[in-house]
């Protein structure tokens, strides 16, 4: 796979969200070469120059900034983070029509520079964006998918270790469904140091259903309180993302809570949203179907709804 050595990231927009991601991705060593590319090149230009700068402080990279399709050409992965900035109390999915119209100007021209490339949807109401890229660039479905609840399953696993006091890694558990208003944890699969967090809870009484209802609640305004402090989310997006693309170009097969092209999970199909997935260098692979309990499933088809409805409204 010759492409892939080049080692090419292209952010594709040079915003809070797109400059987040290239400063996360330089710091974490991810690529080579990082290209931020937007319709304005003085920022992507700008934010270039401003990364470059701590160019001794990184792991070895080059990066440019370019309102020029052409720096994008020959990609490994493309990140695709141009779109508007919801505004406070605006959901994601308010900007479904707007965005959507706008891909469809974003993904060719990137499609016919870079068609081995992966791509990742990062742009919201994502699992919106995501299936609308897929029709409108015609790839296959492990070539381009959304960066979908891994920031949300991020920001659950923060609460509930902050509240068990163990460590972040010791704690397994996903928000999966839309990356929005109406997304999932699904609790029956969690786990805190390989113990079903259920079975935390039996055992030390401090994760009850109101708690786990609290955390639940937090995460899915986590995004409306900080929009209303700082007036967009950048960071948590940023090393979210990140960590997406880290698992593409090191083939670690890594399960993610990505927003992919459901075929099936548990019977649900054509529509894109998050369930965990194996992500490696070909993209997504297979979805993994865990047990589900407690009305988990009905929730997961009526967030299926809530995408395939707006898709509908918009005219996919
Ligand atoms: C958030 C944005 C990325 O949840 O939707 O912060």
């Amino acid at each position: 796979m010759e492409a892939r050595r080049r080692n090419k990231l292209t952010i594709v927009g040079a915003g809070a969200v797109g400059s987040s991601l290239a400063y996360a991705a330089l710091m974490r060593g991810v690529a080579r070469n990082v290209v931020l590319y937007d319709v304005n090149g003085s920022k992507a230009r700008a934010e270039a120059l401003d990364l470059e700068h701590g160019s001794e402080f990184m792991p070895t990279a080059r990066v440019e900034g370019s309102n020029d399709p052409e720096i994008t050409r020959n990609s490994d992965v493309v990140v695709i983070t141009a779109g508007a900035k919801q505004k406070p109390g605006e959901s994601r999915m308010d900007l479904a029509a707007s965005t959507v119209e706008l891909m469809k100007k974003v993904i060719p021209p990137m499609v016919e520079r870079s068609p081995e490339a992966l791509f990742l949807m990062v742009t919201n109401p994502v699992d919106v964006t995501t299936y609308a890229a897929l029709k409108i660039s015609g790839l296959p479905r492990n070539q381009l998918f959304g960066s979908g609840t891994v920031l949300d399953s991020a920001r659950l696993r923060v609460l509930v270790a902050q509240h068990c006091g163990v460590a972040i890694g010791n704690v397994h558990a996903y928000i999966c469904g839309e990356h929005g208003d109406s997304e999932i944890p699904l609790w029956s699969s969690a786990t805190i140091g390989g113990v079903p967090l259920l079975k935390w809870e039996l055992q030390t009484g401090r994760l009850g259903e109101s708690v786990r209802d609290d955390m639940a609640d937090r995460v899915v305004n986590a995004a409306y309180e900080v929009i209303a402090g700082k007036g967009a989310t950048n960071y948590g997006i940023g090393v979210s993302g990140t960590r997406i693309i880290e698992a593409m170009f090191n083939d670690e097969h890594r399960v993610l809570p990505v927003s992919s092209l459901l075929e099936g999970w548990h019977g649900i199909s054509d529509v894109c949203m998050s369930v965990p997935t194996i992500v490696d260098r070909l993209g997504v692979g297979m979805t993994l179907e865990m047990p589900l309990q407690d009305g988990e499933l009905g929730c997961m088809h009526d967030s299926a709804e809530v995408i395939r409805s707006t898709l509908r409204r918009i005219g996919f």
